[in-house]
């Protein structure tokens, strides 16, 4: 094929852009597939923690137990921010929204590391533990702190799940709570070449440090057509408040063109998230224990969206009633999303620095060209 009839990708949809062996996605026999390292997401949701799938996305394999604990103590000793860190929070608008604190925390946490341009393995992977470690201590402090409320240290005895909700609420989530909150964190972890991972990479690509490449992936997982759907979603709830008013809120967006949040995925386009489906069930467990309206209006909008666009619900849709139903405020949707996704994006950033060309695509020019230079006094 000659330069001249190469096809553009828009959106370079299709596009292979590198290798991974870290998740794979795919639409196999008319269903969505996700698997971590080779391992089914149906599997790890139900029998894993997110402290081991952090592990898996990490070193590649499942933890041994005593692997598990090592990993899961060296996380829990690395919670507890620096004074700089809880300083900035302080200092930072109350009103920031929460993700551009948490990359702005990000950035701050690299000025402090004297081995910022490390970039061999095992410096990498301690870099990686300690973003997973500290995202939710930051989510949590600069909540309380834009609250007035005295900062919740986090807690040895609690894994990741519970004390992130621990931190940020003040108190001890039950069980059912810890594990929907425990799931959900799987279920983020990983999604091969998405926009902020593909960010990420693009960064790590150029040989920036670590925390560059975190910064490019929170900044790129904001925008609503990525992770900031599931606050859009839940905003959305809210305005049609009751089950019946669904269909007809629905048919009024779709007809004036809008997109309706936490529907449609570029790769399972004909087929369900296979995350939606367990989230569903986990926001169906919670409406069951705490405020039944938000699975129902949820219920009533996935109907609506299909009868009247046949698009199925990604993994936005129902995050946005299980987030509602562990009474984390809309404005943190994204950044739970983030605690989560630090594995996928720290595992992808070593992945590209081990087997490194740097990301560099063309585009095809469509302006103007060999204009005549005019000289500014005769413009
Ligand atoms: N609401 C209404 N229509 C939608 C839609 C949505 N959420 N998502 C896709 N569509 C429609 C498009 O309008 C288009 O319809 P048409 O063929 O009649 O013009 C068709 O579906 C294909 O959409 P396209 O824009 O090519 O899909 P994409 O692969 O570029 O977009 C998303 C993927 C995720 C960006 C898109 O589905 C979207 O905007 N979803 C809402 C945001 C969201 O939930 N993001 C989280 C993703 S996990």
């Amino acid at each position: 094929m000659t330069k001249k009839e190469q096809k553009i990708q828009e959106g370079l949809e299709n596009v292979i852009a590198c290798k991974t062996e870290i998740s794979r996605i795919a639409v196999e026999d008319g269903k969505g597939i996700l698997e971590y390292r080779g391992y089914p997401i149906e599997e790890l949701a139900e029998k894993s923690t997110f402290e081991e799938v952090a592990y898996l996305l990490l070193f590649g394999e499942l933890p041994k137990k005593y692997e598990l604990e090592a990993f899961s103590e060296e996380l829990k000793e690395k919670r507890e921010l620096p004074p700089q860190i809880i300083g900035l929070l302080t200092h930072l608008s109350p009103f920031s929204h929460p993700m551009v604190v948490l990359r702005t925390a990000v950035s701050y946490l690299g000025t402090m590391d004297k081995y910022i341009h490390y970039r061999n393995h095992d410096v990498s992977i301690e870099k990686a533990k300690s973003l997973i470690a500290k995202f939710p201590t930051i989510v949590a402090y600069f909540h309380r702190i834009r609250c007035g409320q005295k900062l919740v240290h986090p807690r040895e005895d609690l894994g990741h799940a519970a004390n992130f909700l621990y931190m940020l609420r003040g108190e001890e989530p039950n069980e059912i709570e810890v594990k929907a909150m425990d799931v959900d964190l799987i279920l983020h972890a990983d999604h091969e070449l998405n926009a902020s991972t593909f960010a990420a990479r693009i960064a790590a690509s150029t040989l920036a440090d670590i925390y560059a490449c975190i910064v490019a992936a929170t900044g790129t997982l904001m925008g609503p057509l990525h992770g900031g759907a599931s606050q859009r979603v839940i905003e959305m709830l809210r305005e049609i408040a009751v089950p019946w008013r669904a269909e007809e809120y629905i048919k009024r967006k779709l007809n004036k063109g809008e997109r309706i949040m936490g529907f449609g995925h570029r790769v399972y386009r004909t087929v369900i998230d296979p995350r939606t489906l367990i989230l569903k069930r986990l926001a169906e467990k919670l409406a069951r224990e705490k405020e039944p309206k938000w699975y129902q209006i949820s219920i009533a909008v996935e109907d609506a969206v299909y009868k009247h666009k046949k698009l199925y619900p990604n993994v936005d849709f129902y995050s946005a009633s299980v987030y509602a139903n562990l009474d984390i405020p809309d404005d943190l949707f994204i950044t739970v999303f983030a605690i989560s996704r630090i594995t996928g994006w720290t595992a992808h950033v070593i992945e590209q620095y081990e087997n490194n060309r740097l990301i560099r695509p063309r585009a095809h020019y469509v302006g103007e060209i060999r204009k005549k230079y005019i000289p500014i006094d005769e413009r």
